[in-house]
């Protein structure tokens, strides 16, 4: 037997001695991505966690998805892949710089997007993904909105809505970094190729784009598509499920820096210690749970 084939069937016997399930977002990779019970955007995680039959949550992503498990189900065990993989975007905003900012827009509401830490949730009136942002913002009954902490999925949201969105600065480098230029040069490659960005990247690209979707929503793009061919601006992770789904159909990333270091850090040999230790635990404390959960279970509910 490989050691490959030792490790997949290491991870097995584990998973049933934990009564595990394993759950992974679309940028881990491709061989974590082939072990997983569920694989999936962080809209569809969220809600898959509140739907799992299982003693432990397995999480391989970052931090503050695995913390969106724990925040969802204090009676299971939820153990993230890699215990240094965090999302640079969710740590751009600290608790003080938010209440700073609640000072400042005394009226204003506070949607916060799902890549954000506990405490920030905690502080939010409502959470969101990339999946859902409109639909959320569109929800809240105040007209003045401070959206943390990407700036660049609050300014996609701002293009659409007729709501007061005040942008925090933050962003993801994986998508901020991501150039007109080289859109416009990938699509001089494969000039019938739809062009697919997620709402991370910078409004000139978006504005290059066919469509604005979440990782989740590409996939299901591609699927009923009746193109053969895209330009993908997002993590070059999705590019597995893309493939899967859709083997007669051709994807092509913008740039070869679409990585996120956080989201590879999680192999599969990091998966079978964490579950042989039992160790990377993530819980949160229970007044903060309490608080983020109101602000995620207001987001499930309307979407
Ligand atoms: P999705 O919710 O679209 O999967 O995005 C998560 C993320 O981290 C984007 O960088
Ligand atoms: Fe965070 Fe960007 Fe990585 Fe997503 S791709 S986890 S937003 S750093």
């Amino acid at each position: 037997m490989s050691n490959l084939d030792q490790l997949k069937e290491k991870i097995a016997r584990l998973k049933e001695e934990l009564r595990a399930v394993i759950i992974a977002h679309n940028y881990q990779r491709p061989e974590v991505q082939d072990i997983a019970d569920f694989v999936g955007d962080s809209l569809e995680l969220s809600r898959q966690c509140t739907e799992v039959d299982a003693q432990t949550i397995v999480f391989c992503g970052v931090r503050f998805m695995a913390e969106t498990a724990a925040i969802l189900n204090p009676n299971r065990t939820v153990l993230l892949s890699e215990a240094s993989a965090g999302c640079p975007l969710a740590d751009m905003i600290n608790i003080d710089e938010l209440r700073e900012w609640k000072q400042k827009y005394p009226r204003a509401s506070v949607v916060c997007y799902i890549n954000s830490s506990a405490e920030i949730k905690a502080e939010s009136d409502i959470c969101c993904t990339s999946a859902n942002g409109t639909k959320v913002v569109d929800s809240v009954l105040s007209n003045d909105i401070i959206f943390v902490p990407d700036q660049n999925l609050g300014h996609y949201i701002s293009t659409q809505t007729k709501k007061n969105i005040i942008l925090y600065p933050g962003f993801c480098y994986v998508h901020h970094r991501l150039k007109p230029e080289q859109v416009k040069l990938a699509k001089k490659l494969h000039p019938d190729a739809q062009i697919l960005v997620h709402p991370e990247c910078q409004p000139e690209v978006i504005d290059l784009a066919d469509a604005a979707l979440s990782t989740g929503q590409m996939l299901s793009y591609a699927k009923a598509s009746s193109h053969s061919s895209f330009i993908i601006g997002t993590e070059e992770g999705l590019l597995h499920q893309l493939r899967l789904e859709n083997p007669d159909k051709s994807f092509y990333l913008i740039s070869n820096s679409q990585i996120c270091t956080d989201m590879k850090r999680t192999t599969l040999e990091t998966l079978a210690q964490t579950m042989e230790l039992r160790q990377n635990i993530v819980t949160v404390a229970e007044e903060v749970r309490l608080k983020a959960k109101q602000a995620v279970d207001r987001m499930l509910a309307i979407s």
